[in-house]
């Protein structure tokens, strides 16, 4: 089978120190290590998501494309893919361009959300730094309301009282040009759930807890930028996660079942990483969801998605063709293809 490996790459140097505009892109090594899982068993090709890409899959003919595509410019930009795919019949992996915008933009994923009853920090979308803040209970975290990788959340997102609120919109405002999201902060334990499949098929894979913890003597206890990116680096990696997360297992009967519950509400299909967080009480709340999850590829660098499918048993390479092979079979493209392929009999690599 012929799979378009269809991405964005991060240029290699930041234009300016702490330049955080392309967080979301894969690195190369990322895009080369699904490549290279896919071509043990497919004919692989590369296809960047960029203004050529039209003309890119008109030329390459992929019989699928394995997206992980961040997409280019507006809160829109992760669905531009899945769009152009649908409008040229070609089948994709993951889910489709309203899920992604959907999930993306925070506050449209809380609002379905909370429609269908799964819980949800209680949130504002606010644009005037000085607007109402009410009925919101401090404390209260900032965020941009449209990014990811922790663009925008920082150590010195969380609001302890009402009057630090509008700084921090301001500053959202000022440097990701969008409205602020402010919501409840949810002090309890924090975990994200890799979810792969489809309908009765669906998985939870073992949960991940971030262990606040490792981070610095003062630092809030949240998954910020400089968590992700400053404080944990390959040479000196923060071991910040526990994976499988040590919970009894009604609660993580409930995590999961909360997870399901926001997969299939927003339309989520193949995979998605969810990401959880305790109340007071100790109740389970969906903070976001990550339909296009980060896949890094290096044990060391601290990616959530691959690091529970290890703890399934589940190494990367077969994460990668396990996720193409889920959505292979929704769109009913015959296994036989892929079986042939695998075997070297279908002129794949
Ligand atoms: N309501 C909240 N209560 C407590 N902590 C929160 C809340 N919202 C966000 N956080 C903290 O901030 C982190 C980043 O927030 P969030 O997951 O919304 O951002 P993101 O940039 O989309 O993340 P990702 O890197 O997963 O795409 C969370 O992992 C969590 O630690
Ligand atoms: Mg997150």
């Amino acid at each position: 089978m012929r799979v378009a490996v269809v991405y964005n790459c991060r240029p290699s140097t930041p234009a300016a120190p702490g330049d955080d505009r392309y967080a979301e892109w894969d690195e190369r090594g990322t895009i080369d290590a699904v490549s290279s899982a896919l071509a043990r068993a497919h004919e692989v090709v590369e296809i960047e998501a960029d203004a050529d890409i039209v003309e890119s899959l008109k030329r390459e003919r992929p019989d699928i494309v394995f997206n992980i595509a961040e997409g280019i410019n507006s809160q829109n930009r992760e669905s531009q893919v899945p769009i152009i795919c649908e409008m040229l019949g070609i089948p994709y992996t993951g889910s489709d361009g309203f899920t992604l915008a959907a999930c993306l933009n925070k506050a449209r994923a809380k609002e379905i959300l909370s429609y269908h009853g799964v819980p949800t920090p209680a949130f504002r979308v606010v644009t005037d730094s000085n607007g109402p803040l009410a009925p919101l209970a401090p404390p209260l975290i900032v965020k941009p309301l449209w990014e990811g990788s922790s663009m925008g959340v920082g150590d010195d997102s969380v609001a302890r009282r009402p009057r630090d609120v509008p700084a921090k919109v301001r500053r959202v405002r000022a440097r990701y040009r969008q409205p602020a999201l402010v919501e409840e902060y949810l002090e309890g334990r924090e975990f994200t759930a890799a979810l792969i499949g489809n309908g009765p098929g669906l998985r939870v894979l073992p949960l991940v807890e971030i262990d606040f913890g490792t981070l610095p003597a003062g630092a809030n206890r949240i998954y910020s930028f400089e968590a992700k990116w400053v404080w944990d680096r390959p040479e000196a990696p923060l071991r910040i996660f526990t994976c499988p997360a040590p919970v009894d297992p009604a609660l993580r009967r409930e995590i999961e079942e909360v997870c399901r519950r926001a997969f299939t509400v927003l339309g989520c299909r193949d995979w998605c990483r969810i990401d959880v967080r305790l109340d007071g009480e100790g109740r389970p709340h969906v903070i976001e969801l990550n339909p296009l999850p980060g896949i890094l590829p290096d044990p060391d660098q601290n990616s959530c998605f691959p690091k529970a499918a290890r703890a399934a048993g589940m190494g990367y390479a077969e994460l990668v063709r396990e996720v193409l092979r889920i959505a292979c079979d929704r769109n009913g493209i015959a296994e036989g293809r892929l079986k042939e392929a695998a075997l070297g009999t279908g002129g794949g690599k």
